[in-house]
Order: C-alpha cells, then structure tokens, then sequence
C-alpha cells in the first residue's frame, strides 16, 4: 500500500510542470471589493466560490511559480528558495485534486475549506524563509545592480501575488467554516464594510507604543485629526477595507517613526508626538504619519524598499524574538504592497535634518478597489532579461578638470 502511494504521488508530481505551463497561460482575474463582498453577502454560494477558487487558486499559483523559475540560479538553488518551491509545488498538487469532484457534493465542500486551511499554514513562513534566501545569497556572491533589479522586481510580484491568495483563501474559509465572528458581526471574511478608519491608527498606535516601551522605556504620543471636507461630514471616517491590512501598514510606519523619534532625541527628556491626519476625499483616502525624527538622505528613500537593504541587523531564522522595532527591513515594501493590493500606494516624503511624513493612499469608493495582480506574461520575461547597460547620463569626474590640455599655444 505505501509502494502504490509512493508511485502515485510521484506521478502526480512528474506532471506538476505541465499543469503549470497549462494555467499559467490564463491571466489571473482581479476581483472588486464588491464581488467579495457578493461572495460573502446573505446569498453567499458556497459551490460558486469552490468552482472559482478551484480554477483561480491554481492559475495565480502557476502564473508566479513561473517567475520563480527565471530567477537567477545561485539563489533559486539555495536552501530556503528549494523549500518555498515545494510548498508551491504541494499545495497546487492539492487544489488540483478537487478539479474533477463534485460541487454538489456537501463533503467535497468541507474537504475543500479544510485543505485551504492546511495550504494557508503551510505558506505562514514564506516571507523570512524567502528573505533568509536572499540572505544567503547576498552573503555568498557579489551583488550587481542589474540582479538586484531583478530580485526587487520578482519580489515585489512574489509577495503581491501570495497577499492575494491568502486574500482569497481567507475569504473563502471565514466565510464557510460555518461560524459566525460574534465581535464583529458586519465583516464579511476579512472585509470591513465600513472600516474606521481612525480605530485602526488607534489600535496600530497602541500596539506599536507597547513594543517601543518595553524595548526604550518610553515612547512618543500620538495626536490624530480627521479632515473632513465640507461635503462629507460625517465623522468618523470610514471606507470598506479589510482592518488587518491597513493595521499591518500602520504598525509598521508606528515602529519606524517612533524608533526615529527615539534615536533622533535620545537626549531629551520630552519627545515630539507623531500625527497622524486621515482625510477623505471623493477619489482619495489619505492617511499621513509625520514624525520628527531627523529624516532620512533623499538620496537613500528609493533604497528603503529594497528587499536587499536595511539598516537593521538581520534576525536569524528560527529566531522567535526578533528585534522589536526592526527586522528583515521588509515592513516598508511589504506595507506598499498591501496598498498597491486595491490599487492605492504607500510614500515617503522625508526632510533630512528633520522628520518623515509617510502617506498611505486608499481608494475612497469600493468600485476603485480592485485587485493588483502580476501577470506572467512577455512583458514579465522581458523585464527578467535585463542586462547591464551603459548609462545614458554622464558620470560626474571627482578629480577637478585639468584644463591645461585645452590650452590654446600662443
Ligand atoms: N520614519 C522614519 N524616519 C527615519 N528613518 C526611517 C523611517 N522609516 C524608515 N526609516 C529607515 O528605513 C529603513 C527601512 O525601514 P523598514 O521598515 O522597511 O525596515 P526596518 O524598520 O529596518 O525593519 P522591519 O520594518 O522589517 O522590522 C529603516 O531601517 C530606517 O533606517
Ligand atoms: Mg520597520
């Protein structure tokens, strides 16, 4: 019996590339806030949502898989790259068994929600297991400006894409595990439909200051102001979002402008508070932290979204207690992502000598809020093609000009 098992998962296995090449040929489908909230509404079918999943699940894993196979050699064979690989390859191996049984089928059904559970734990340590590649790579060979491109380019799509399966699959098994959340009664899997906006920078705020005393001792305070425009008075400030990805982008600005704050006026005994101004606008929801703690080079704002930089020492893996207010050096790209994930962005805007200001954009109104997702495509293998090129602005000498040579003989 375990010899028929053995020759049959490696049968599976041995087609996996060709169920790849199959659906990575269709283009995943954005979904709008609203049709997840129509999947999740009184009339939420179940068997839509399992025909869909069943389809998308495997064409979004497809499409990215084929992106991890055009990344270069020495860091698609390290170690962590192999073990993210073999998730990948597991968990599409596990959704295609459902492609050809029942919807109709009650235990199919709970099959299913059942082996979403298990890929979504299976994927829990995708990011530091990535990044303790990336590590690993960075440590053994030198690195150049075009496989750095590269690396940001496939990471920035590599991450978008596992934000947006997690998304699908949470909604899919909050919503049909058959219980109901009794705290929050109105959110439909992971959506709020009427996300406050301000409770999030309250509870990002109060989280990030807990983490900041405990490792500092003290932490600055916070002042919030809602903007309202004269059209909408209506206070407080709400959008339909999903509360724990605009909390995930708010801790993270929360932890990096208060560890600033704190080095910057290490002696002073009073620290300048960090605002916060949410406003709501017809096409916009803008959410500013300022802080005033010294800023940053303009020159260096570009390099804090690399996955290849950070000023933090990098946490070892297996490591539980991470450095509190910095780790990977990730919270900055990661946040941008889950910005860019409903078409809004995250930016920096810094004076050097002074503070930072980040500035989290949202789309105002749910019908702008649909999905970003990286497609494989030409135009994605073309960007993977890239090769050093001569630059086309003029290098700056730093020796002076000898001008003598334009000396004219008299
Ligand atoms: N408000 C800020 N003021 C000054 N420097 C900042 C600010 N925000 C970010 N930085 C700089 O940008 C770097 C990158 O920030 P990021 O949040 O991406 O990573 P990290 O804080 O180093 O680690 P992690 O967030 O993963 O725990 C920080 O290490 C810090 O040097
Ligand atoms: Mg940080």
């Amino acid at each position: 019996m375990k010899f028929v098992r053995f020759i049959m998962k490696n049968a599976a296995l041995a087609s996996v590339p060709k169920h790849i090449e199959h659906f990575s040929k269709f283009s995943p489908s954005p979904l709008s806030m609203k049709q997840f909230l129509d999947f999740g509404s009184i009339n939420a079918c179940e068997k839509t949502s399992f025909v869909f999943l069943r389809q998308e699940l495997p064409v979004r894993l497809s499409n990215i898989m084929k992106e991890i196979n055009l990344l270069p050699n020495k860091l698609l064979t390290t170690a962590s790259v192999q073990t993210v690989q073999s998730w990948y390859i597991q968990s599409l191996m596990e959704i295609l068994e459902f492609l050809d049984k029942n919807p109709d089928d009650f235990k199919v059904l709970g099959e299913f929600v059942d082996a979403l559970v298990t890929i979504r734990n299976r994927h829990n340590d995708v990011v530091p297991t990535m990044a303790q590649g990336i590590i690993e790579y960075k440590e053994a060979f030198p690195q150049d400006l075009v496989t750095n491109q590269n690396i940001q380019y496939f990471l920035d799509r590599f991450y978008m894409s596992r934000i947006s399966i997690r998304m699908l699959i949470n909604q899919h098994t909050l919503i049909f595990d058959g219980t109901l959340n009794p705290l929050h009664p109105n959110i439909i899997g992971s959506i709020e439909p009427q996300c406050e906006v301000g409770d999030v920078v309250q509870d990002a705020f109060h989280s990030a200051k807990m983490l900041c005393d405990q490792y500092y001792l003290r932490s600055p305070d916070l002042i919030l102001q809602e903007m309202c425009s004269k059209k909408k008075k209506n206070l407080p400030m709400s959008i339909v979002y999903v509360p724990s990805h605009l909390y995930h982008m708010l801790f993270e600005l929360f932890k990096n402008a208060m560890r600033a704050t704190i080095e910057t006026h290490d002696n002073s005994n009073t620290l300048p508070p960090i605002h916060v101004r949410v406003s709501l606008g017809d096409e916009d929801m803008s959410i500013k932290v300022s802080d005033k703690g010294g800023g940053v080079p303009f020159r260096r704002i570009e390099n804090l979204f690399s996955y290849m930089f950070s000023t933090a020492p990098a946490p070892q893996m297996g490591e539980r207690t991470r450095p509190p207010l910095a780790g990977f050096g990730y919270g900055l790209p990661i946040s941008r992502l889950y910005a860019q994930y409903f078409q809004g962005d995250l930016q920096l805007y810094s004076m050097e000598g002074h503070g930072t200001d980040a500035v989290i954009y949202l789309k105002a109104l749910s019908t702008d809020s649909i999905e970003r997702l990286p497609v494989y495509n030409k135009t994605a293998l073309k960007n993977y093609k890239v090769s050093q090129e001569v630059d086309d602005w003029c290098i700056p000498s730093r020796e002076p000009l000898d001008l003598s040579v334009y000396k004219v003989p008299k």
